[in-house]
């Protein structure tokens, strides 16, 4: 793929690498089937020396709660996620309304402890936690621009190879469609200043009067032009090259209702991997459309007194139903699905 002649490897990519590499080995021994998680929105940054970058929507909660249920379901976890976005266990204890210290207070002798209100819930995410760090379960990756997203998936792939259909791909993450390529990024601080910005875009060598030399984001006037390329459809590559034998699941976001079920239906034809999980910003954490050739489509949905919370993502109206007492979360549903899926796909062979 040419994307990766000519856009700059991630400087932590080989240690990361190094350490997955121990993780895929020792799983493959164990028979371990290994999914790889990917999470949170991913960055487009516009200055080399990145002050100013685009962003994708998604806190991590899909990737972060999946993470949980693929562990509790016995796989083996590589969680490929954005730098401080949700991570699996202690989710439940940050980016809520509730501080981390909301959680405890002091006994009568001054000791901090756990408020009693909290202390099941509490007991129960640490044993699991503990257990996934005891068996060494889950392995957490970080990244942060949607360059080092592609890098990390690529390389990450190609080491899950020996594991063949004990390998899963679940690409939760939100992955920019358009991206500023390393030939065409500034390296400094794009300037507002009109008469600094022109002296500089000049000293840069741009004095030819065409656009053609201009970086992708730059000032005209007063104002900021982007001019982005558009990101390569990795989704092919991995497919086709990258994981040809593992079993390959697909999100899409959507927030027009009317049209979820035709584009997951396109991109399991255009891609011809497993299974697309379809879903709505507004309904995401309760209902999700999967779609694959084995089966077809199905919805999945947590019944409405079971919900946690309406979604309002970032256009949200704020009413906000009360949050079920027992509530569901809609990963709890779609684990199990794509077990039993990924256990016909080992047993029968590639249904693609
Ligand atoms: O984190 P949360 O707040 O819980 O939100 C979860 C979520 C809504 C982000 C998640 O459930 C989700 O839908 N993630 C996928 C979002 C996305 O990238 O959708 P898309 O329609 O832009 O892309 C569809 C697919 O194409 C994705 O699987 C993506 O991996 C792939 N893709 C994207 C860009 C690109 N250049 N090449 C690709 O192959």
């Amino acid at each position: 793929m040419e994307y990766f002649d000519s856009n700059p490897r991630p400087k932590q990519l080989d240690e990361h690498s190094e350490g997955a590499q121990a993780f895929i080995d020792q799983h493959a021994r164990e028979h371990r089937r290994v999914a790889l998680v990917t999470s949170g929105g991913t960055t487009v940054p516009l200055e080399n020396q990145t002050v100013r970058f685009i962003d994708n929507f998604s806190a991590g909660t899909r990737g972060a709660t999946s993470a949980e249920y693929f562990l509790e379901a016995g796989y083996a976890v590589i969680f490929l996620h954005r730098q401080f976005s949700l991570l699996p266990y202690s989710r439940h204890y940050s980016h809520t309304t509730n501080c981390f210290l909301d959680y405890m207070t002091h006994d009568e002798r001054g000791a901090v402890v756990i408020d009693a209100e909290y202390r099941q819930q509490m007991a129960d995410v640490l044993a699991q936690y503990t257990k996934a760090k005891r068996e060494n379960t889950l392995l957490i990756l970080p990244f942060t621009s949607v360059n080092e997203y592609l890098w990390y998936l690529r390389d990450l792939a190609i080491l899950m190879q020996p594991l063949a259909a004990n390998g899963l791909f679940y690409l939760a993450a939100a992955v920019s469609d358009f991206f500023v390529p390393a030939d065409r990024m500034v390296e400094h601080k794009i300037q507002s200043s009109e008469e600094f910005n022109t002296k500089r875009q000049l000293s840069n060598g741009d004095d030819d009067n065409s656009n053609e030399n201009l970086p992708a984001a730059h000032m005209e006037g007063k104002k900021l032009v982007i001019d982005l390329d558009p990101v390569p459809k990795f989704l092919k590559q991995l497919v086709d090259a990258w994981a040809p034998r593992s079993m390959i699941i697909s999100f899409k976001l959507e927030t027009d209702p009317s049209i979820l079920s035709e584009k997951c239906q396109s991109a399991l034809k255009k891609y011809a991997h497993h299974l697309v999980i379809g879903n709505l910003l507004r309904t995401r954490k309760h209902e999700v459309l999967m779609v694959s050739a084995r089966s077809g489509e199905k919805w999945l949905r947590v019944p409405t007194d079971r919900r946690t919370k309406s979604v309002t993502g970032l256009t949200g109206n704020g009413a906000e139903p009360v949050p079920a007492a027992d509530p569901i979360e809609i990963e709890s549903l779609i684990i199990p699905e794509i077990k039993t899926l990924h256990s016909e796909v080992i047993a029968k062979g590639d249904p693609r």
